[in-house]
């Protein structure tokens, strides 16, 4: 079994960043600059908008971090939005999501521009995703594709079995790994919460994506010897042993599928820090060849 480090593959990515932000410097190109919206208190989008910000800052792009309560209403977060895209210092930029009820979000995203929709999650990016035209890559998936490919990952010809239509991960991922492209190739199927015979399915599955939010769902007895597998999960489970109060689980029960893997991403340092390697590699491209 080997294990896709998500944490050594995204610090080589951000490295590559880092050297890439600087040889702009020299050539009088404009130093990236990321902006994270996040509306309300949500403890779990807290902590990822604040690893964003962060790890811009660690690999010497400017960020912004503008932080409202979840009182704000769609008018005031529209106005955010409509400052964002008018802002030419800013090249690209996400609404944390998921935003309080009371807003619409798909008119949120709607209202980004295209071209500073660094997460990938306006409708003409979708669109150009599923047509394998140029566009930002949603986060997430974006981070798994290069996963598989740095690692080398067989994926032509495989059956592949995606857990979860999310837009933000399931529904991409089975776009993305039906394309003809390295990686690739794969006959998909896409499960969701009324998929009958879930487990046979699963069981034929080479390659397995596990997006559906549900602490250790997937067992060793449901995967196929020499499956690969890629837990998208992050939950937060109370564990009275730990100092926070809890502990980080993925979709996927490690200790029983890893035995029957050939590779496997392990939760926490899979896909979480792949997402994050993502969105820098987004911003930059946003960047583009804008000067000073
Ligand atoms: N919520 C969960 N994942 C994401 C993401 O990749 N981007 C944004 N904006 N919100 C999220």
């Amino acid at each position: 079994m080997i294990l896709l480090d998500g944490k050594a593959t995204s610090k080589a990515i951000k490295e590559e960043i880092a050297a890439e932000v600087n040889a702009r410097r020299e050539r009088g190109l404009k130093t990236p600059h990321l902006a994270a919206v996040l509306i309300g208190e949500d403890g779990a989008s807290q902590t990822y908008v604040s690893s964003k910000v962060k790890a811009c800052e660690r690999i010497g792009f400017v960020s912004s971090l503008i932080r409202k309560p979840s009182s704000t209403s769609q008018e005031e977060l529209l106005q955010i939005v409509q400052e964002l895209n008018e802002d030419d210092d800013i090249d690209g930029f996400i609404v944390q999501l998921p935003l309080p009820k009371h807003i619409d979000e798909q008119e949120v995203l709607l209202a980004i521009d295209p071209s500073k929709d660094v997460d990938g999650f306006h409708p003409e990016n979708v669109g150009r995703m599923a047509l394998g035209l140029p566009c930002y890559l949603p986060a997430t998936p974006y981070g798994i594709m290069q996963l598989l490919e740095r690692y080398e990952v067989p994926t032509s010809g495989k059956n592949c079995v995606v857990i979860g239509r999310s837009h933000i991960v399931g529904s991409p991922m089975s776009i993305l790994l039906s394309q003809n492209n390295e990686p690739g190739n794969c006959t998909v199927t896409l499960t969701h919460s009324r998929t009958q015979n879930l487990e046979s399915i699963v069981k034929n599955a080479d390659i397995l994506v596990v997006a559906l939010g549900k602490a250790e769902f997937v067992t060793g007895d449901m995967v196929k010897e020499g499956a690969v597998v890629i837990d998208v999960g992050i939950t937060r489970v109370p564990d009275a042993s730990k100092e926070r109060g809890y502990r980080i689980a993925g979709d996927v029960d490690f200790a029983s599928v890893s035995e029957k893997c050939s590779f496997i991403t392990p939760v926490p340092g899979g896909v979480g820090p792949m997402t994050i390697a993502s969105l820098l590699k987004n911003t930059l491209q946003a960047a583009g060849d804008k000067r000073n």
